[in-house]
């Protein structure tokens, strides 16, 4: 089992839309028992709830659920259980190298580093911005989805 984690700051945006987003992509490419796919945050300011209804209104527009997903905080076993740790953009990339045990950090990437045209670009964080944010992170995460599941097959599977 290949095991993938998205992080952003509160995981009621971006890392709940990673998630939902790559699930629905790893189920419709039949890989649903060989990959994984949970969300955190860095921050504990939202833990236990669900992501933001903006979240998971753009999500609904697109056919993806996120309404069960609860907010949880990243912790250190997350990085002996996960293969991929998915920072959104270079503040929660900051945190997780932080966080991050010696010797794996190579689990550790920026999200759209593996996206077509945007390698070392942020997720922008839609949380105080509204509206369009919401399908700008729905793009961004959707594009960057495709390559690493592409990482995935020619690394793992
Ligand atoms: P997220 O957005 O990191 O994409 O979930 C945020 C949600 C909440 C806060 C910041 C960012 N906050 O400060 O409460």
């Amino acid at each position: 089992m290949i095991r993938v984690l998205f992080v952003c700051l509160g995981n009621i945006c971006r890392s709940p839309t990673g998630e939902g987003v790559f699930k629905a992509l790893v189920n419709n490419e039949g890989l649903s028992d060989r990959i994984e796919v949970d969300s955190a945050g860095t921050a504990a300011y939202h833990i236990g709830e669900a992501p933001d209804p903006r979240s998971q209104y753009a999500a609904k527009k697109r056919g993806i659920d996120i309404s069960n997903q609860r907010a949880r905080r990243v912790i250190k076993v997350d990085f002996e259980r996960f293969d991929y740790l998915l920072a959104m953009d270079n503040k929660n990339l900051a945190s997780l190298l932080r966080l991050c045990p010696p010797g794996s950090e190579h689990k550790v990437h920026l999200m759209l580093d593996f996206g077509k045209d945007t390698h070392g670009q942020e997720v922008p964080d839609p949380y105080y911005v509204g509206g369009k944010g919401f399908e700008v992170v729905l793009d961004l995460i959707e594009d960057a989805s495709k390559g690493l599941i592409e990482d995935i097959r020619t690394k793992y599977l």
